[in-house]
């Protein structure tokens, strides 16, 4: 018996009936068939088909549901406005930001190495497809509620690409300064698509970043790197909004990829924050996961806090590719405030770990993907319990590195062969060209 009360041949059943109440209407010859066939043509004379719609009479708008169009029913950061700064209304700049989907799948829970509840928090699903957009509306609605004429970033590729999205939307311009060569070509094409000033700097983005505080010291410009503690509230609101959405049950751990270290700050006041108001009982544990070749905070935590040391970064995850981050100090106090974990993978386990997320459907960017790999490794070292619950942030779409795709399944990135490769066929177009290739998938 199921949840519902309905054995299994009750529910095939069911689902049977419901099929065969659906028609399919041939347009040439008009031969009505059930919804239960697979058939795309018509059986009787080969033409398209169209489905029936049942519409027996007036339909009262009611019965979708209602909708509520003012700035806290669109925006999933601006919703959870008594947590936020109470910036002047007239100065905000939203495009229906968060209201991201919380995933669960079970064959990623098992590569995790988990038993218990496994979610996945997808960032990809903003407006310019990362968790950015959640603190440029802030940052933005700031910037314009104090004036600022020129409004700049320097940026690893999504900060630019949000930027520039929301100060086209503000009718401000914009500068980003970026690492040239280094970034994704998507995230550089989505920038420049926006409109703003692109600057590419002969150096990395620890370099960028620096040259761009020297600049901002020295003019009148709005810096929005996540050193700008307004950008930080907006990006409270993923912790905020996957909490919502697990009807205020905080998971055990919420797990992130660290680079500017600018979310794991935002999460931990966050959380704070929402225990301070009554929101949850429990601390959920923050578990930082960097790239081991960009993974200064990682060290500085397995060293006791003692000594920060930057590294020169090189890793496969370019989103994190950061040496020097800014918000350590902030995000020191995320950790020590959540009883948190820092944690660093190689970048052969990030991108496996992309691949499957990948390859269920879900789809992320490589810098997301350590947050799965991060959590696989520390339950395999018994530093996680398996039954526990954990959030998993994907904080950037598979789309904004198809580059990093490509080679992974075509090319066997370091000379290894990828298990998960996943290869396209090339075949003549014949029929006995396409059998011969898909005999597996035909006779297997
Ligand atoms: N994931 C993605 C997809 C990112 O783009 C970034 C940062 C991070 C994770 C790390 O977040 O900095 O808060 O620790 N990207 C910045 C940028 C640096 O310029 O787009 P963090």
């Amino acid at each position: 018996m199921s949840a519902l009360g309905q054995t299994a041949r009750e529910r095939v059943g069911a689902a049977e009936d419901a099929l065969a109440a659906i028609r399919v209407r041939c347009m040439a010859c008009g031969a009505e068939q059930s919804g239960s066939s697979s058939r795309t043509a018509c059986p009787t004379c080969g033409g398209l088909l169209d489905v029936v719609t049942p519409i027996t009479g007036p339909i009262d708008p009611a019965v979708f549901g209602a909708r509520d169009r003012s700035l806290t029913g669109r925006s999933g950061v601006w919703r959870y406005r008594p947590l936020l700064p109470a910036l002047p209304e007239a100065s905000i700049v939203s495009r229906w930001e968060g209201n991201t989907p919380l995933y669960d799948d079970a064959r990623l829970t098992t590569y995790a190495g988990m038993t218990g509840d496994v979610r996945f928090k997808h960032e990809g699903h903003n407006p310019t497809a990362s968790f950015k957009d959640r603190g440029m509306t802030v940052g933005v609605s700031h910037a314009r509620a104090v004036g600022a004429r020129l409004v700049a970033c320097a940026s690893t590729g999504n900060t630019s690409a949000s930027l520039a999205s929301y100060a086209a939307a503000a009718g401000l311009p914009a500068l980003v300064l970026v690492p040239d060569g280094k970034i994704s070509e998507s995230k550089l094409a989505q920038t420049v698509a926006y409109g703003a000033r692109v600057v590419q700097i002969a150096g990395d983005f620890d370099a960028a970043l620096t040259l761009l505080r020297e600049l901002t010291a020295a003019y009148d410009v709005y810096l929005v790197n996540s050193v700008n503690p307004f950008r930080l509230e907006g990006q409270k609101t993923i912790v905020i909004e996957a909490i919502d959405q697990l009807g205020w049950q905080a998971p055990d751990y919420i797990v992130l990829p660290g680079g500017n270290l600018g979310n794991t700050a935002a999460f931990g006041k966050a959380l704070i924050e929402l225990r301070e108001a009554g929101l949850i009982a429990k601390l959920p544990r923050l578990v930082v996961v960097q790239a081991a070749g960009a993974a200064p905070f990682a060290a500085y935590a397995a060293g006791g806090w003692v000594d920060f040391a930057p590294v020169h970064a090189e890793t496969v995850a370019s989103a994190i590719k950061i040496g020097n981050p800014a918000s350590t100090p902030r995000a020191r106090r995320s950790i020590e405030r959540t009883n948190g974990l820092v944690t660093s993978v190689d970048d052969a386990a990030i991108l496996d770990a992309k691949a499957e997320i990948d390859r269920v459907g879900i789809g992320c960017e490589p810098a997301s993907a350590a947050s799965l790999a991060g959590l696989r490794k520390l339950v395999a070292a018994g530093a996680i319990p398996p039954d526990a619950s954990a959030v998993c942030v994907l904080t950037g779409h598979v789309l904004k590195d198809s580059e990093t795709i490509a080679r992974y399944h075509f090319d066997d990135i370091g000379g290894a062969p990828r298990p998960r490769a996943n290869r396209p066929l090339r075949v003549a177009a014949d029929l006995p060209s396409l059998e011969r290739a898909l005999s597996d998938a035909l006779h297997g």
